[in-house]
């Protein structure tokens, strides 16, 4: 099969198309086009300088053949300038620029980006629309569809944000060949947060394709090889997130079914904690997220959810996708304080996303586990890492 795909994203609030294949990224100005109509004049594009400089002229000569006038803003690069005062500064650039409701955001880059310029598109004159075209593997599976959009702040990661569905979303699978090894490796980790809830058939797949790019430590991940495989597992993942956002958009704080989109935070209580007390400078999100994988599995092991087998496998699968940064000087403490300011704290209680086996995910109130069991399996796990 070849690397195209098409698919559509179906919530209560839009409907949009995902679009993935190859070298997509000289055809963005028709894309964009075609999925706003005539009356949008202008298009800014958000980037940040590393990624604009490998990808920005393409889609600026594509969107101004397409007859946009186009402008750029560019953010600092790196999780930190993630912010509100990066959004408004942004506000100020799109009022500067006299950026009128039926004019439109491309959010080109990875989740960071995305992030930003679609919470920034949900405020600017209560809403503009805006596109993503991902250029992580992270942001291509996940974070640039279903339409959560957010900064960080000193009180928490992503815990300022709206929920705004893009208009369309543009995977250009080429982009990843720029990416480095670590950002695949994150990438990667999200795509096993998915298999995990979703079920043995996307585990296998994502098991198969990690072992045929076979990564050890004195290669790297040759996936210019294997771009049908890449393209048929992100769509994979995408077809799994849509069927969850379709059914909880807006993450219903009363559902507490393995329906719930909140089974979308599975790996997240320790991964965003890990981020925290390591001021967002040390692990990729992706990478937090791996760790949040493992101490779920080993907690819901732990609470005899699930067995050995599963933790195992869990292990295993991971293991493929390269080494993740150990966990040397973290504090237990300052991760357990950090799980009470999570987002996933409902009526003071957090709740905790474990597995009962693979595609079995259950949403447990914290309120409802020993917290010494917790303990226990935090500072196992903070040394086995270390
Ligand atoms: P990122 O956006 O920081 O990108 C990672 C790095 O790769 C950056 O340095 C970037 O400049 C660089 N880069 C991007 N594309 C490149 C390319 N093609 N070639 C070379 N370099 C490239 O990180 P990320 O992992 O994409 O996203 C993480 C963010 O996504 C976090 O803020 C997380 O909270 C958010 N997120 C949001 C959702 C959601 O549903 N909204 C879901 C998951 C994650
Ligand atoms: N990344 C989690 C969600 O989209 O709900």
């Amino acid at each position: 099969m070849g690397h195209k795909r098409k698919l559509e994203f179906v919530t209560p609030s839009r409907r949009y198309e995902i679009e993935i294949g190859d070298s997509l990224l000289e055809l963005s100005g028709r894309w964009a086009k075609k999925c706003l109509g005539a009356a949008a004049k202008r298009v800014v594009v958000v980037s940040n300088l590393t990624v604009y400089a490998l990808y920005g002229e393409t889609v600026t000569t594509s969107l101004t053949a397409s007859g946009f006038v186009v402008s750029h803003w560019l953010m600092k690069d790196g999780e930190r300038f993630k912010t509100l005062a990066s959004a408004e500064k942004l506000l100020e650039f799109l009022s500067h620029e006299n950026i009128q409701r039926t004019d439109a955001i491309i959010a080109l880059g990875g989740g960071v980006v995305g992030d930003l310029a679609g919470f920034t598109s949900a405020i600017y004159l209560r809403g503009i629309e805006y596109f993503q075209i991902p250029t992580t593997l992270l942001a291509m599976i996940d974070s640039s569809v279903g339409g959560k959009t957010g900064v960080n702040s000193a009180f928490g990661k992503n815990l300022i944000g709206a929920f705004h569905q893009p208009k369309g979303v543009l995977i250009d699978i080429a982009t990843l060949e720029t990416l480095p090894q670590r950002e695949l490796t994150a990438g990667f980790c999200e795509m096993i947060k998915h298999a995990a809830i979703s079920g043995t058939a996307l585990l296998k797949k994502t098991d198969e394709l990690l072992r045929k790019l076979e990564f050890d430590q004195n290669t790297e991940f040759q996936i210019s090889n294997f771009r049908s495989e890449i393209a048929e597992l992100i769509a994979a993942n995408i077809a799994f997130k849509t069927k969850i956002v379709a059914n909880d958009e807006r993450e219903n704080i009363n559902k507490t079914s393995p329906k719930s989109r909140k089974i979308l935070n599975f790996g997240h209580t320790l991964g965003h904690a890990l981020e925290k007390v390591t001021n967002y400078r040390y692990l990729k999100h992706g990478e937090a997220v791996g760790y949040g994988i493992l101490f779920a599995a080993e907690l819901s092991k732990t609470l005899d959810l699930c067995g050995e087998k599963d933790v195992k496998l869990l292990n295993d699968v991971l293991h493929r996708v390269g080494p993740l940064p150990r966990l040397a000087n973290i504090d237990e403490q300052e991760v357990f304080e950090a799980f009470r300011s999570d987002k996933k704290n409902v009526a003071g209680s957090l709740q905790m996303i474990l597995l009962k086996g693979i595609g079995k995910p259950v949403i447990i109130s914290a309120n409802e586990i020993p917290h010494s069991a917790i303990r226990k399996v935090l500072k196992r796990f903070l040394q086995k890492w270390s």
